[in-house]
């Protein structure tokens, strides 16, 4: 199964060429190496050294494993030029090394664990952001990449879904979900500052619902937790009456966005990365999924478990313009096809 995600790495590896070539000899740092975008990435710069780059990119990857595997899903990855340490991102690092990118995906990316861990929630992404910040002035870095969130919109009013970059946001900064949509949005301003003031050459990416193999049933987000309940041959919690919609973007189309905004985004600029098509509602993608399981499992509504901090925006989709037009992105996996790889990668993780 690790072949199957590797040749999907292998896919990306041809759409960003480009991009990649200026790795060449360099150093990243990465703050949530271990976290399921973040192990993404570390795996696919193993790959590039393998496959493309002749002087080989360095990794320093840095986790708390508050949620994080201690052991990549992907690539059991023991080569010289990848380090992992345990840090946790909130305390000042001393790195006695040339960086010259650091990308900040540390973060408690699930509902379930903001609503747990809401100190450790805004204080990961603000200081955390502020500790890379200083070595990125340190080192004059030539990338610096921010993990924020499709989330800082909140529940955007229908006029504004597709939800473009220049949105500002319907948000309460005491609200249920404040400590990870608020910790964000003041992140992106301390980012944004530190352009202002230093020069330092901040990129900012606004994912909207990622997923693939490798998410764990633990984590609680709304694919894992359908095809991990599906799989058990449990009906799919569909939360509430489930009309309220999310795009999902398969994991290898992030990664391309991603590498391509570290390298040749604007500086100072904020991008929406995701997939803007189809918009489904929870029910619809409770539906793909039970069918793809072909194991009778339904999708059924029920009320939102105490667990689940309360909100939820009734529609997410991204309006993807500045990121098609700026940077050739274009995401190429479809929902079904995303959906049946990671069906299949937790079939065989967990023994179905
Ligand atoms: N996956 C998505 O759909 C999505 C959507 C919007 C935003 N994001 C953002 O992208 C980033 C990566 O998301 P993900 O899906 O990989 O999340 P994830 O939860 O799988 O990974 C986050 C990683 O950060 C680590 N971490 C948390 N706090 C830390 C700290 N203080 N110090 C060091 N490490 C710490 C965790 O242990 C984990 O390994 C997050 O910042 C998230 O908020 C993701």
């Amino acid at each position: 199964m690790q072949r199957a995600i590797i040749n999907d790495l292998k896919l990306v590896i041809s759409e960003i060429k480009k991009e990649a070539k200026v790795l060449e000899g360099k150093t990243i740092l990465i703050s949530g190496g271990a976290g399921f975008i973040g192990s993404y990435i570390v795996s696919l710069i193993y790959l590039l050294n393998k496959n493309l780059l002749k002087n080989k990119c360095k990794v320093i990857s840095l986790d708390n494993y508050l949620t994080g595997a201690k052991k990549n899903f992907i690539i059991d990855i023991k080569d010289k030029d990848f380090k992992f340490l345990h840090h946790d991102v909130r305390l000042p690092l001393n790195i006695n090394e040339k960086i010259d990118f650091i990308i900040h995906a540390a973060g408690l990316a699930s509902p379930f664990y903001y609503k747990k861990y809401p100190l450790e929630t805004i204080e990961s992404a603000i200081f955390g952001a502020k500790n890379l910040l200083e070595i990125a002035r340190l080192y004059k870095v030539k990338g610096f990449l921010f993990f924020s969130s499709s989330e800082i919109y909140g529940d955007p009013d229908p006029n504004n879904v597709p939800t473009p970059e220049t949105y500002a946001g319907h948000v309460s900064s005491i609200g249920p979900r404040a400590c990870y949509d608020e910790s964000k949005r003041l992140t992106e301003t301390l980012c944004i500052t530190y352009h202002q003031i230093y020069g330092v050459p901040i990129k900012i990416v606004r994912p909207f619902n990622v997923y693939g193999p490798g998410m764990r049933h633990t984590d609680y987000r709304v694919i894992p937790t359908f095809i991990y309940y599906g799989l058990r041959g449990r009906n799919l919690p569909v939360h509430d009456k489930g009309v309220q919609t999310r795009t999902f973007c398969y994991i290898t189309d992030a990664l391309a966005a991603i590498f391509k905004v570290l390298i040749s985004g604007k500086a100072g600029e904020v991008y929406n990365i995701g997939n803007d098509n189809p918009e489904v509602s929870m029910y619809e993608l409770a539906s793909i999924i039970s069918n793809l399981l072909e194991n009778n499992v339904k999708p059924r509504r029920k009320s939102y478990p105490s667990s689940y901090p309360a909100g939820e925006p009734q529609r997410r989709c991204p309006d993807l313009t500045k990121i098609k037009n700026e940077l050739g992105y274009m995401p190429k996996v479809d929902l079904e096809t995303g959906l049946n790889k990671t069906l299949q990668w937790f079939k065989r993780e967990y023994n179905f």
